[in-house]
């Protein structure tokens, strides 16, 4: 299976393949502040929940080499919290931004001084390695439970990109499991969401999918209920970017409507995301950030403006899929059969 190198420590920098040229041309960026790991965030070159977790990690070890260049500073934490604020304020759902700080903030005061950058740059690569890991056991663990269908191939559904590219480069967490299933021998066809309006479905899931050799059928995001209506969708999995305490899933705008209609047509629907992707902080969906994007990702297609001018514009870029609605939750743990809140506080540590 190819991977991807979505953000690699390379030669002292962040290096990141920018998700927004894709498919059509494969450009890496280079970072070497938290400033501009940062921008990178909010502006698309890198998304996906766990792929912006992985690019924090090193958005931080690259800022502590940056300062460092210059001297060791009297204190780390201050000399470091410009760069922290830019990272932590750069997109506001998926937790996993929050859950990377969290785990590389602490090493600012627990190790000796002169020992910061390097310690900060092994806890992500760390970080790099583990995601590499949950990705291929949650995508086992959530093959294992996919519907058996006899004579035909088992029709997957998913939304958004929830793929290598979404994650640490290997594997994805909705397109892990799909990928666990070809891994052990089952013949799968992917339909892909479009996936409007930043259509991550058409330009990311479909590329990343397609040079894997797995049958991939790209659909707008309106069919759905159609093709479920018809009988040709036999599974939906879909990735997340904050599951709150009680089982809710906040996930790329659209997958909530996904899960309505697969519940109405008897469809079981499977949530695949790391325990890094946990908030209990959160009780339930409706304390999730829902980032509102720039009007212009609605009224233009590429580039050009295609809505009438003068319409005002709703632009939030998740929803949130009720845990009601959710048949299973893959995590690198294993998976859990309708998600409530003692199953997910059991999952954790
Ligand atoms: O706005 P994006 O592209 O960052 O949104 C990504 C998604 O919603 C993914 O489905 C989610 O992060 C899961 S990624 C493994």
């Amino acid at each position: 299976m190819k991977s991807f190198d979505v953000a690699v420590w390379r030669d002292g920098k962040l290096r990141m393949l920018d998700q927004r040229k894709l498919p059509h041309e494969e450009v890496y960026l280079e970072y070497d502040s938290a400033a501009a790991t940062a921008r990178g965030i909010r502006d698309m070159v890198v998304r996906g929940a766990p792929a912006i977790g992985c690019a924090t990690a090193f958005g931080v070890a690259v800022e502590a080499r940056r300062i460092a260049a210059q001297d060791i500073p009297a204190s780390w934490p201050a000399a470091m919290a410009p760069g922290l604020k830019a990272l932590h304020d750069s997109r506001p759902t998926a937790v996993n931004l929050r859950w990377a700080l969290e785990r590389m903030t602490p090493l600012l005061t627990s190790t000796a001084p002169e020992r910061v950058p390097d310690r900060l740059l092994e806890e992500a690569q760390a970080i790099l390695r583990e995601d590499h890991a949950s990705c291929q056991a949650m995508g086992h663990h959530g093959a294992a439970v996919l519907p058996q269908v006899d004579g035909r191939p088992l029709t997957i559904m998913t939304h958004c990109n929830a793929g290598a590219l979404a994650t640490g480069g290997v594997f994805g967490t909705a397109l892990g499991v799909i990928r666990g299933a070809v891994v052990a021998g089952r013949r799968i066809r992917v339909i892909s969401c479009e996936t409007r309006p930043f259509l991550q479905g058409a330009r990311l899931t479909a590329w990343e999918l397609l040079q894997d050799g797995i049958d991939t059928t790209l659909i707008t995001d309106n069919m759905a209920g159609h093709l479920m209506g018809k009988g040709l969708i036999d599974v939906v999995v879909v990735g997340a970017d904050r599951v709150a305490a009680n089982g809710d899933a906040a996930n790329k705008i659209g997958t909530y409507t996904h899960a309505v209609l697969a519940r109405r047509h008897n469809i079981p629907f499977m949530v695949a995301a790391p325990l890094s992707t946990i908030d209990l902080q959160a009780p339930d969906g409706s304390h999730i950030p829902i980032e509102e994007r720039p009007a212009m990702e609605v009224t233009h297609l590429g580039g050009q403006r295609v809505a009438a001018d003068g319409v005002a514009v709703l632009n939030p870029a998740f929803d949130v899929t009720p845990a009601e609605l959710i048949t299973w939750f893959a995590c690198e743990r294993g998976v859990v059969r309708e998600p409530n809140r003692d199953k997910i506080a059991a999952l954790l540590p």
